[in-house]
């Protein structure tokens, strides 16, 4: 059968991505550009700086991918693109350089979810991943246990109620001085830290509920600082960053692997930033220790933010004809599951 090759954008954020990929699994280039610096000064990423650096960076981040690739544009079969959630301004970036590439080679245009990318970075991690399967994600702006039924078939069984994972983890990081994004700077101070130093609360919401609330914990975290300020104890640094982490990885794994043991699922992949997370991935690891049920991730570079996941999303998409036309939108809310551009031709 011949090769089903996908040219992928990705400009929801702060990172202007591009990226070729073969049959949904096989990476041959992937560039991504990082704003982080550019944003870090602000302490956070501000929208109209990231759209504007999108604006300078797209095109020369599509030529890298195909370059790298040793292609051209007449090697595509399709061109994917996020088009949400994210930031409008930034989604419109790619969407719009996407339109165009399409309207000019004539070829079909693929509008991807961010949220099905992350997944699907585990069909490139992992070449045997085949649904039915659980998937976390946990990202800067999402919190979901997801049921993959299917390839592009969802369903979210639980989300957070307030803050995403990476929200929790970049406030945190923010209040003990570490800048941003604090996510990786805790994960490394709390591989010296100790986890049982402080005991901060495991917010488990109503019994069997599959739901999370990131919003308590990051309270408990401020309220600690400011007591031991007053009282003019110290603060350990690296204590409470393993003692927030693992306050937070425990509530994430134990409600995923119920999650999978409700279902009868014996597969579990971790997407999104956070799934880079070492505490995360090792907490997984010893409640899953005797059970029969499979854990994988994707490598980091495949976790963060990128354009080869959206070109595997895109791939089974344009296996299913999941074509936008020329009037597809930039949707910052767009929910997973929701196929707002539906066009067989
Ligand atoms: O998926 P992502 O790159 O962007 C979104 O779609 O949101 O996730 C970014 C988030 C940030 O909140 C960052 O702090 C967090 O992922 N993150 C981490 C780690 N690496 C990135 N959080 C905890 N531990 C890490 N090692
Ligand atoms: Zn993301």
């Amino acid at each position: 059968m011949k090769d089903t090759v996908i040219l992928s954008i990705e400009t929801s954020c702060d990172e202007t991505a591009a990226a070729v990929v073969v049959n949904g699994r096989k990476v041959v280039s992937n560039i991504v550009y990082s704003q982080i610096d550019i944003h870090k000064k602000f302490g956070g990423v501000v929208p109209e700086v990231a759209s504007r650096n999108h604006v300078e960076k797209i095109s020369q981040v599509v030529d890298e991918a195909l370059e790298k690739a040793e292609m051209t544009f007449e090697d595509i079969d399709g061109i994917a693109v996020t088009y949400g959630p994210g930031l409008v301004g930034a989604l419109l970036v790619g969407v719009s350089y996407a339109k165009s590439l399409a309207y000019t080679l004539d070829k079909p245009l693929i509008p991807v979810n961010h949220i099905e990318g992350h997944i699907c970075a585990n069909f490139i991690s992992n070449p045997e991943l085949e649904p039915p399967f659980i998937a976390m994600v946990v990202s800067g702006g999402h919190t979901h246990i997801v049921h993959v039924k299917d390839y592009g078939v969802y369903e979210v069984l639980g989300k957070t109620r307030d803050d995403a994972a990476g929200e929790a983890f970049d406030k945190v990081a923010r209040s003990l001085g570490l800048g941003y994004p604090g996510g990786p700077m805790i994960d490394k101070l709390a591989q010296i830290g100790n986890k049982h130093a402080i005991d901060f609360p495991r917010v488990f919401l109503e019994k069997e509920s599959l739901d999370f609330s990131f919003s308590g914990i990051k309270s408990a975290v401020l309220n600690y600082l400011n007591q031991q300020n007053q009282k003019n104890l110290p603060i350990v640094q690296e204590d409470v960053a393993a003692s927030f982490q693992q306050a937070v990885v425990e509530v994430i794994a134990t409600k995923v692997i119920a999650a999978a043991e409700m279902l009868s699922l014996n597969k579990i992949v971790l997407a999104g930033g956070v799934a880079a997370n070492s505490g995360l991935r090792n907490e997984f690891k010893k409640q899953l220790e005797g059970k029969s049920i499979t854990f994988s991730y994707p490598p980091i570079q495949l976790c963060t933010d990128n354009a080869a996941m959206i070109g595997s999303a895109g791939y089974y998409d344009y296996l299913s004809c999941h074509f936008a036309d020329l009037s597809l939108n930039a949707v910052s809310n767009l929910k997973l599951g929701q196929k707002l551009y539906v066009n067989h031709n």
